[in-house]
């Protein structure tokens, strides 16, 4: 439990010393369950599928994770907050500019992170000349699924293995702060933890990162469109909810609720 605001450089330093334990929320209501519990909070795009109920993340819009960096950021002081720029936010320098200045002033957000390969790294490097401490999240990029045809684990192949090391290092050589590895085989990310003196935060990629991650909706039961073999369920949500849920409509058609208590 954190007892002031995690800044950049404490974040930093857990690398080696503390694993670092991060979630997704997309809103003010699980933003504040989850400030300062954890040392990370992402404003994910993932929102997009959790709680927009598409297929993909690739419809959010830099609007729409504006929106919600602001509800989240609204009820985070202790936690580093991370939000995802959405696909096709980044596809040019330009853009990548203009829209991640645009987090920047609207949001009171301490990084972004955007699903990059090396054929980004000149936009990763301008976007950190800017002054923007920037996550490179790599590996399996979900923005990535349709031209991937599916979510596709990565890191099979020695190519694609070495492919990802390099990757990571040049990522590190132009300045992220950390790395979010998805789906990559647990030895991959491991050797990648070990190759970069940035924090790594896995997800789907083994015990050996710095870090994990978890997306909130997963994790506690309430997304049950499908369960990736890396998703540890701490909760069944959708089951607690409906149960408490059932106890207010069988109040109400009871006439047990409201009480005299509860009347004016
Ligand atoms: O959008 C998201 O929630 C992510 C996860 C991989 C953590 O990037």
């Amino acid at each position: 439990m954190l007892d002031k605001k995690l800044t950049l450089n404490a974040l930093k330093n857990k690398k080696g010393k503390e694993k670092i334990a991060a979630i997704t929320a997309y809103d003010a209501l699980m933003a504040n369950i989850f400030d300062g519990e954890v040392d990370v909070i992402l404003v994910g795009d993932s929102l997009k599928m959790s709680f927009g109920g598409q297929n993909s993340t690739l419809g959010a819009s830099v609007d729409e994770m504006i929106y919600h960096a602001r509800a989240v950021s609204s009820a985070t002081q202790k936690s580093f907050l991370i939000a995802d720029m959405p696909f096709g936010s980044y596809d040019t320098r330009k853009n990548a500019l203009k829209n991640a200045l645009r987090f920047y002033k609207k949001c009171e957000i301490d990084a972004l992170k955007v699903e990059v390969g090396v054929d980004k790294l000149e936009i990763v490097r301008a976007l950190c000349a800017e002054g923007i401490a920037l996550m490179a999240h790599i590996g399996l990029k979900p923005q990535f699924m349709r031209f991937d045809g599916g979510f596709k684990v990565k890191g099979r192949a020695e190519n694609e293995a070495r492919e990802l090391i390099e990757c990571a290092k040049k990522m590190e050589q132009a300045g992220v702060f950390g790395l979010l590895i998805e789906g990559v085989v647990a030895d991959v990310a491991s050797q990648i933890t070990q190759s970069v003196s940035v924090p790594t935060i896995g997800i789907g990629a083994g015990v050996g990162c710095d870090g994990q991650i978890l997306v909130w909706s997963d994790a506690f039961g309430f997304f049950d469109k499908f369960q990736p073999k890396f998703v540890r369920r701490y909760f069944n949500g959708k089951e607690a909810l409906q149960s408490a849920l059932r106890s207010y409509v069988s109040d109400v058609k009871n006439e047990k609720f409201p009480s005299q208590n509860e009347s004016y």
